[in-house]
């Protein structure tokens, strides 16, 4: 594991920004596993830039995101489908029909996650997955529980992470209250894998699951023994490490 805390924003999502501009530059058809929420939004917009300046171009990319909300249509504001439009897709050159999202409006929710595995299956392996935390560990939508699964399935999402998601909707009723999600084994299967964290009220958590015991109430904390887990946090997400 390699962690690096940054002083600045800025600093962090160009660090981020540069790995995955580097692998795409030596792997032209690199499959990246993609991430939404507000953590990434800052690297999105440094790659953004990149690819204005020339140094990248995604012509050749393949990409999988790690969720989606259960019942938002595709083109509603707020699901991951429309986030990633808005933050990368419609500003670089990938292909569309190579970027893959959970279909979250698929009759048959189970079918859609055995295709879902199914297609990544067929790319082989993800090169690089970008991945946030949730304040109760969760990585992707995989809340803490006493088991966790390995493929892509559908989860009831937890109080605490409607809550933290509310802020993007008018009203918590407005809030799904489930989603679809790679599983712990799909993330845990990329070649590398950037944890990125930012905020004070992440100092606790990122914490617990870089150095606390490896258990499922901390999905995260699995992360440890990936042999290719570079963490990226700013200074205030990063307290409780160097405490
Ligand atoms: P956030 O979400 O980036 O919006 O904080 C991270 C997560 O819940 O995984």
């Amino acid at each position: 594991m390699i962690i690096h805390i940054f002083d600045s924003q800025q600093e962090l999502n160009q660090t981020g920004a540069g790995i995955i501009t580097a692998l795409i530059q030596t792997k032209p058809n690199a499959v990246l596993g993609l991430a939404t929420g507000g953590t990434p939004v800052g690297i999105y917009e440094e790659l953004v830039k990149n690819y204005n300046l020339g140094r990248v171009s995604f012509s050749h990319v393949k990409s999988f995101n790690l969720d989606e909300y259960v019942g938002l249509p595709e083109d509603h504001p707020e699901s991951y489908r429309s986030y990633m439009n808005h933050h990368l897709f419609d500003h670089v050159d990938i292909q569309k029909d190579q970027t893959h999202v959970p279909n979250g409006n698929a009759a048959d929710v189970d079918a859609e996650c055995e295709e879902y595995d199914a297609r990544m299956a067929d790319v082989g392996q993800v090169d690089l997955q970008i991945l946030g935390i949730g304040h109760n560990g969760h990585i992707g939508f995989n809340e803490p529980d006493r088991e966790l699964t390995a493929g892509t399935h559908q989860v009831e999402l937890k109080a605490e992470t409607r809550q933290a998601n509310a802020r993007y909707f008018p009203s918590m009723d407005d809030v799904p209250t489930h989603a679809i999600t790679m599983g712990v084994g799909s993330i845990m299967k990329a070649k590398s894998i950037i944890l990125i964290v930012r905020g004070a009220d992440k100092a606790e958590i990122v914490k617990r699951a870089l150095y606390g015991p490896i258990t499922t109430d901390c999905p995260a904390s699995l992360l440890q023994t990936h042999p290719n887990l570079i963490v990226l946090v700013d200074k205030e997400a990063g307290r409780a490490l160097v405490e």
